[in-house]
């Protein structure tokens, strides 16, 4: 190599070494008669020492460096003067005295600094991607995925699992997204669809009889994009034979204890997971995604405020709905202007409005026995009697200097308003623990969704999932009953993972087809050659799949997905860097059959 060390490699036991380093000019600071060079690679940097009096012709050069300059060092290590160290710097006891340079490679100054992670536009970043992946934060999320993906691997491999790649140009697989199409050339007019996941083709591989297997895949799905998602990602796909729901789980809580204690020690873990039911989860934080790191659960007051004059409530109780709300220690004394905020958010949800319940701290007042209705400052003070108030406030526990947030209306709606309230309020209170994955376990989904739009019903996972074995006669009375034999593994308030224990007979999968609003043909049409596979011995089997860019968001506290993705594409699914999706030529199009409308 044109290196003997890496820039983060040397210590003051390699004193007086003779060594050759290369990589980039982080940073030069110019002291008159000393050059000085902070030396970056992708392990480390170190300090580079030009004096003239060591060697005059190779300080003449040194004086041409700029930032990210490419340049080859030889050089001594020595031990920095007394005083001078950098304990911030893992090679900070030595410098290199540099005898000899070259540069390889001059750099226009870049558009945004790399030594300092000042925040530029976004766009700029992305046009220079490769600029910003010589970033530390982005480089070093970079290493991390690839340690993570590596021990995923190795774990695997150590259990039995056989990798599988599977092709990418497939047939659509319903996984709740738009597809990404490929217009053929060879079959005019018609396309290949890009996985949304290899759902099917790792249920095939089980019927194959590999009965572990697993795939780092990537994924495609054309859907609205938000912090935690891209229209390109990866997952860790497994599936496996002769399983159910615990064998699943039990490899999952192992694989990410084991993994996230190697990988990233200073993290901690709440072991064994805790495990909820999707019922349990959305009665406590009102969301099947909870961060469990901190309490402000839900809680109910519809029985409470069931005769409630008070129409916001009375109405949404009596229209099926329901009145719920948060309580938020210490912040009785939030301001107008702070109430507002959390008012707006409740109001981007859908919402008309948000009642607020904030209990003044003073005076001999403990609990809601000792309370004073004077401390109350709320609009419900001129609707409910000072018994319902005590009542509501000793439904949430609520202590004097607390402040209780209520919303009614839209069971769907209500829950949506309290969890965005929750994460809101989470983040303002400083709640969350960066050095903490608490997972949770969900199960015992409803195995449908109904869907108001187009009244039909939909899959809560996808239509391979299972139901309750004991759930099964439902299927032709109650759909919206039954329990699917699906698990999601949640970390952070995100979704890491799902799966399911699969259907593995035709003329059940069939039914949940044609329950799901598929008609015969197209049954046939869209999945008969699965459902064939079904009837040649096809075993029980399940899997799972981890988002592996939404583990590592989570796991380095990044913002967006974006950041622990080399290449990733914007919020409008497009790749600034390459300049994708671009037109084609006439002449392809022509190739492919297409024709492009003006609209
Ligand atoms: P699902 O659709 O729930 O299940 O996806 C599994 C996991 O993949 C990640 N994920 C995403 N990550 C980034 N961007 C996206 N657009 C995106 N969509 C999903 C999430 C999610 O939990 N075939 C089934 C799995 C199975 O049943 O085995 C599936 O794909 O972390």
């Amino acid at each position: 190599m044109l290196k003997t060390h890496n820039c983060g490699e040397l210590r003051s036991a390699h004193s007086g070494q003779s060594v050759t380093l290369a990589g980039w000019v982080h940073r030069r600071r110019d002291h008159g008669g000393l050059i000085f060079i902070d030396l970056r690679d992708r392990e480390g940097i170190t300090q580079v020492v030009f004096n003239p009096e060591v060697s005059g012709s190779t300080h003449v050069i040194a004086t041409e460096l700029r930032n990210e300059f490419v340049i080859q060092v030889v050089g001594k290590v020595e031990k920095r003067p007394a005083g001078t160290g950098n304990s911030k710097l893992p090679t900070g006891e030595i410098e290199v005295i540099a005898g000899e340079i070259k540069i390889y490679n001059a750099s226009k100054t870049p558009p945004f600094y790399i030594n300092e992670e000042v925040d530029v536009d976004e766009s700029l970043l992305l046009r220079y991607r490769y600029l910003q992946l010589r970033r530390a934060t982005l480089r070093d999320n970079i290493l991390l995925r690839h340690k993570v993906i590596k021990f995923m691997r190795d774990f695997l491999d150590q259990r039995g699992f056989i990798e599988i790649e599977t092709p990418i140009m497939i047939k659509s697989t319903p996984e709740g997204a738009r597809d990404y199409l490929v217009p053929s050339r060879i079959h005019a007019g018609k396309f290949y669809a890009l996985p949304q996941s290899p759902q099917q083709l790792k249920q095939l591989l089980m019927v194959a009889g590999f009965e572990k297997y697993y795939q780092i895949a990537r994924c495609f799905r054309d859907e609205d994009l938000r912090a935690d998602r891209q229209p390109e990602f990866t997952q860790l796909d497994l599936e496996m034979s002769f399983v159910d729901e615990e064998d699943i789980l039990g490899l999952l809580e192992e694989l990410f204890t084991s993994l996230i204690e190697t990988v990233t020690p200073g993290i901690r873990l709440i072991k064994p997971f805790p495990r909820m039911t999707y019922a349990e989860v959305m009665d406590r934080y009102g969301t099947d995604k909870p961060d469990i790191r901190y309490g402000l659960e839900v809680k109910d007051i519809s029985t409470v405020l069931a005769d409630s004059e008070f129409t916001v409530f009375k109405s949404a109780i009596q229209n099926k709905g329901t009145v719920r709300g948060i309580c938020l220690p210490g912040c009785a004394n939030y301001s107008h202007k702070q109430i507002e905020e959390l008012t707006e958010i409740a109001r981007s949800c859908g919402a008309k409005g948000l009642i607020s319940v904030a209990w003044m701290a003073g005076d001999g007042q403990q609990d809601v026995n000792s309370l004073q209705i004077e401390k109350i400052k709320s609009v419900a003070v001129k609707y409910l009697k000072a018994e319902k108030l005590k009542e509501l406030l000793a439904s949430f526990k609520a202590l004097p200097g607390d402040l209780v947030l209520i919303a009614a209306g839209d069971k769907g709606l209500v829950n949506k308003i309290l969890d965005e309230l929750r994460r809101e309020m989470a983040r303002r209170l400083d709640l969350c623990d960066p050095n903490l994955m608490s997972f949770v376990f969900i199960t015992d989904f409803p195995l449908f969704d109904w869907n108001e739009e187009r009244k039909i019903w939909d899959s809560t996972h996808h239509p391979f999932t299972a139901p309750f074995e004991s759930d099964i006669p439902l299927l032709e009375s109650d759909p919206g009953k039954i329990r699917a034999r699906h698990y999601d593994i949640v970390c952070n308030g995100y979704e890491l993972s799902s799966g399911s224990i699969r259907i593995h007979n035709r003329a059940l999968q069939e039914k949940i087809f044609s329950i799901l609003g598929y008609e015969k043909e197209e049954i046939e049409a869209k999945f008969g050659n699965f459902l064939e596979a079904l009837e040649y011995g096809a075993p029980p089997h399940g899997g799972i799949a981890p988002g592996i860019d939404r583990l590592i968001m989570v796991l380095t506290n990044s913002k967006t997905i974006r950041d622990v993705i080399a290449f990733p594409k914007n919020q409008a699914a497009a790749d600034l860097m390459t300049d994708a999706p671009s037109t084609i030529s006439g002449q392809q199009l022509k190739e492919l059959h297409l024709k492009i409308l003006d609209e």
